[in-house]
């Protein structure tokens, strides 16, 4: 079962584990063990510092953490801030259920759902197009989409 599970400063090696696979996945010079431990020193100076609307949560599958998912909720908009899921959990369908469940809530609160992709993450620009994302501005490294309800 799909969980999401407020993070907490005990889940900063989980999510480091997530933001160290997934960068390895698209850049090969990233070594996995170095990116981690730099990571597990880094998140601590980010958490508390964030914006206040923004949550951040583990995804858990049957309560093993296998993603990273941060949400800012602003008066207006909804901000889908990061979603990262583990290489071995990507295409099973997670990323599709978590991304419309902010899709229903953007229906039932009637604000935008908006997220931010990279120029060079063209697989994932699919993934939000076929979910109903269109982009609405650039900067020079990314792409601004938005899902409107
Ligand atoms: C993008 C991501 C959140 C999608 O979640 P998912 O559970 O893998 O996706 P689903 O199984 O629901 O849907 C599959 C679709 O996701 C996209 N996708 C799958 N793997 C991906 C990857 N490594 N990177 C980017 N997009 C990916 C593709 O569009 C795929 O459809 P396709 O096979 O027809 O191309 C997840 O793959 C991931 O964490 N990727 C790496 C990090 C990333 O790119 N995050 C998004 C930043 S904006």
């Amino acid at each position: 079962m799909i969980r999401l599970r407020t993070a907490t400063l005990e889940d900063i090696p989980a999510l480091a584990n997530v933001l160290a696979n997934v960068s390895a996945q698209t850049d090969p010079t990233v070594d996995v063990e170095k990116a981690r431990t730099s990571m597990i020193e880094s998140i601590p100076e980010y958490f508390g510092k964030d914006e206040p609307e923004s949550l951040l949560s583990l995804i858990e599958l049957d309560g093993e953490p296998i993603g990273r998912f941060r949400v800012v909720r602003f008066k207006d908009r909804i901000f889908l801030g990061g979603i990262q899921i583990l290489p071995d959990f990507q295409n099973r369908g997670i990323g599709t259920q978590l991304i419309m469940e902010l899709v229903d809530e953007s229906r039932t609160t009637g604000r935008p759902l908006q997220l931010d992709v990279e120029r060079s993450n063209s697989r994932a620009r699919r993934l939000y197009e076929r979910l109903g994302f269109r982009p609405y501005g650039e900067s020079e490294t990314d792409i601004h989409m938005q899902f409107l309800p």
